[in-house]
């Protein structure tokens, strides 16, 4: 059997496909376990919800742990603002996911399932909750719904962890990791629900299914979620995407923790996790964003830092008072004019804060800054004045 498209099938602006013409389109639901473990080892599938790192590994890793207790927790909180994929994903192909999940669970000997949505993807916590109603008893006893936070880090894995064990989405300290220690202390399994939604299909096929769900936004004339063969050039990305709206100025890979390119360099760029990550980029959470000529990249990058810092979940202090000095020079310098102080400010300031938070989000707030400045270098050093804010 080739490898089917996760978005093969009923289109998906028709809304959740129903588990009947799911089952007839894809077969029954193949067992989890062992084998299946070391097929995902073997196909080198990585996870799609930004971190990238292979799947079979952390299934390994917490079937070793699990004593017959571990916890799956499909993450489908989406809090990265252009993101759309896992909605688009949640929405149209929820047993896909809800597939995937019971595979996990059967894998890692899991005693409970977690469906972590973000509480304001509101279609693809309707369309979840209705498949779950059409799963079998035992799923249902199984599985179940999670309301996440809407905030950025509501999605860290143990943001997600906390929220299940007491109700609060802020991120904890690691280690432990969650798949060491997570909910009530039994090894848990976060895994993306797109990473999910792949292993669905894995299990049917036997292969890869070689492809990487995208979310293709700003100066483009039709944005949105495009599930396309890894390995695309990004430029056909973009054309398939309606092409650019306006002249582009660079590309935001992997949303607000990716990396900025200049235009001119990425439209060559293979979309695929490994080669991207060979090239010493991330294709993160799936978003590829367009910045047009237009729009001054420095007042952008500020709005972004001022977001960032504002997500921090104010428990230690290099993240909280350190993003927030960044956002401010970044400001200062959007508003006011390059002030060489403020530049070397970022530079020591980024250098103080990044890997000194209890999760990463200082270090993606960081990376994200530094690749601002090294791709809009000029821009940073001859800001002038113009008081202009975009976000
Ligand atoms: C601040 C922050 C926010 C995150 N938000 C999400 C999210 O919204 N969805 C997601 O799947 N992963 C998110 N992650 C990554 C998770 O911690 C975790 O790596 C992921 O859910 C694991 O699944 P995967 O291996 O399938 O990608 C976030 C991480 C950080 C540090
Ligand atoms: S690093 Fe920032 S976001 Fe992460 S736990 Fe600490 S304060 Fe919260």
């Amino acid at each position: 059997m080739s490898a089917p498209r996760l978005l093969a099938g009923p289109d998906p602006s028709r809304g959740s496909e129903r588990r009947a013409e799911h089952v007839a389109r894809l077969g029954p639901l193949p067992k989890g376990g062992h084998a299946l473990v070391e097929l995902l080892v073997h196909t080198g599938l990585t996870g799609r919800g930004g971190a990238g790192f292979p799947v079979g590994l952390k299934w390994r890793a917490v079937a070793a742990s699990s004593h017959g207790s571990a916890v799956v927790i499909a993450n489908g909180a989406e809090g990265e603002p252009h993101s759309r994929k896992d909605r688009l994903l949640m929405t149209s192909r929820p047993h896909l996911i809800l597939d995937g999940a019971m595979l996990a669970a059967a894998s890692v000997h899991a005693k409970q399932v977690v469906l972590y949505i973000g509480e304001d993807h509101r279609a693809a916590l309707r369309s979840m909750s209705e498949a779950l109603a059409e799963r079998t008893d035992h799923e249902r006893r199984l599985m179940r719904i999670v309301p996440a936070p809407a905030r950025y880090v509501a999605g860290d894995s143990s943001a997600t962890v906390h929220l299940v064990d007491a109700g609060i989405a802020t991120p904890t300290t690691t280690p432990p990791s969650p798949r060491d220690r997570g909910v009530g202390g039994a090894a848990t399994l976060v895994q993306n629900v797109e990473t999910l939604a792949h292993v669905a299909l894995i299990a049917r096929t036997g292969t890869a299914t070689g492809t990487v769900l995208i979310t293709v936004a700003g100066s483009v004339n039709a944005p949105g979620v495009l599930e396309v063969n890894a390995g695309t050039p990004l430029g056909d990305a973009v054309q398939l995407a309606g092409g650019a709206s306006e002249p582009a100025r660079a590309v935001l890979l992997g949303g607000y923790f990716g990396q900025w390119v200049p235009a001119a360099d990425a439209w060559t760029l293979p979309i695929d996790p490994q080669a991207l990550h060979a090239r010493g980029l991330s294709l993160g959470c799936g978003v590829i964003g367009l910045l047009p000529t237009s729009r001054c990249p420095v007042c952008e990058v500020a709005g972004i830092m001022r977001y960032l810092a504002s997500e921090s979940s104010a428990q230690c202090g290099p993240c909280f008072f350190g993003l927030r000095a960044l956002a401010d020079a970044c400001t200062r310098i959007a508003d006011r004019g390059t002030d060489p102080g403020d530049l070397q400010r970022l530079q020591r300031w980024s250098a103080e804060v990044y890997g000194r938070g209890a999760c990463k989000h200082p270090d993606g707030a960081v990376m994200f800054l530094l690749s601002a400045m090294k791709t809009f270098g000029d821009d940073f050093a001859q800001h002038p004045a113009h008081l202009r804010r975009t976000a």
